[in-house]
């Protein structure tokens, strides 16, 4: 995919977070990034480091003690206009959430509802954003994104507890999609899932971007799986990002010792350099495009 020249749909600029707690934690520190559409844009960093800060300040889902000290967030609509998203009063943030901009939660996959069934959970996000469809129109909808992601539309009907993990979490990226948002925040959306669910839901991640363009900001700690998907990779140190390139050139030519020192820590991209990206292990990316 080629990014440059393109109207970003994402602008953070130097953003900084401040938890306002007895000693004062900058969690995020002057951080700038563009997104582009339909762009995976990896974010990597060890824990603590303020992924999920960042995310929840995008988001403005920050509550106190964290508060945004400095910077901007600008959403850059395929309609042509711009929102700063840190000025939006509350309703204009409600409307926006969810159908421009959604987020998969960190655990999300243990945030649903017990007692109440997917289909409910699903039709509640299309009842608030979209009071004028009928029933009938939701219910295709809640049966036409769950199949998107892989579960078979008769789940519906299903209680959280009656999946699987892979199953939950796929049905929270439904919820995420549902109202086709330009873009995705999705914060360590496979990390509890093992590896081969893991996987196949990566596949689908990657096939409904290319289906429907979104762009998405995908944070783990695991840098060998953003260096498959990601079309570039911010690496975050202690609140800042410290550096941001191609998934190619974090790979082959990291710049910043924390970099250097993050792939040498995963024992897959150590030794025979040059590999990783070529062949086998590169395989998911290849297969979506
Ligand atoms: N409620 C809070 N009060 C005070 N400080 C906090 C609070 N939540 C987070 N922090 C601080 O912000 C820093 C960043 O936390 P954050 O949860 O954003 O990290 P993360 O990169 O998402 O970590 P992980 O990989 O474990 O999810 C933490 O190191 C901590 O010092
Ligand atoms: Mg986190």
């Amino acid at each position: 995919m080629t990014l440059t020249g393109t109207r970003p749909v994402l602008t953070v600029d130097n953003l900084s977070v401040v938890y306002d707690v007895d000693k004062p934690v900058t969690a995020v520190k002057n951080v700038s990034l563009t997104l582009s559409p339909g762009e995976i844009l990896g974010l990597a960093g060890e824990s603590g480091c303020g992924k999920t800060t960042l995310a929840y300040a995008i988001n403005r889902l920050h509550k106190p003690p964290a508060r945004i000290d400095t910077g901007s967030v600008t959403f850059h609509d395929s309609d042509g206009t711009d929102s700063d998203l840190l000025a939006l009063g509350d309703e204009q943030l409600r409307a926006f959430r969810w159908s421009k901009l959604s987020m998969v939660f960190q655990g999300a996959m243990n945030a649903l509802n017990p007692v109440i069934s997917i289909h409910a959970q699903l039709d509640d996000v299309l009842k608030t954003h979209r009071p004028g469809m009928s029933k009938a129109d939701r219910r295709r909808l809640c049966a036409d994104v769950l199949e998107r992601v892989g579960v078979d539309s008769k789940r519906l009907s299903s209680f959280p507890h009656e999946l699987s993990g892979g199953m939950r979490q796929r049905v929270m990226i439904a919820m995420a999609l549902i109202l086709e948002p330009q873009v995705m925040i999705m914060d360590e959306p496979t990390t509890a899932l093992d590896v081969v669910v893991q996987r196949d839901i990566l596949r689908e991640i990657l096939r409904l971007r290319d289906e429907l363009n979104f762009a998405v900001i995908f944070i783990t700690h695991d840098l060998p799986l953003l260096l498959e998907i990601s079309d570039r990779i911010a690496i975050m140190l202690r609140g800042e990002i410290v550096e941001l390139a191609s998934s190619e050139r974090i790979y082959r030519e990291p710049e910043h010792a924390y970099t250097k020192k993050l792939l040498g820590s995963f024992p897959s991209l150590t030794g025979e350099r040059g590999d990783f990206i070529r062949t086998g292990d590169h395989a998911l990316r290849g297969e979506s495009k």
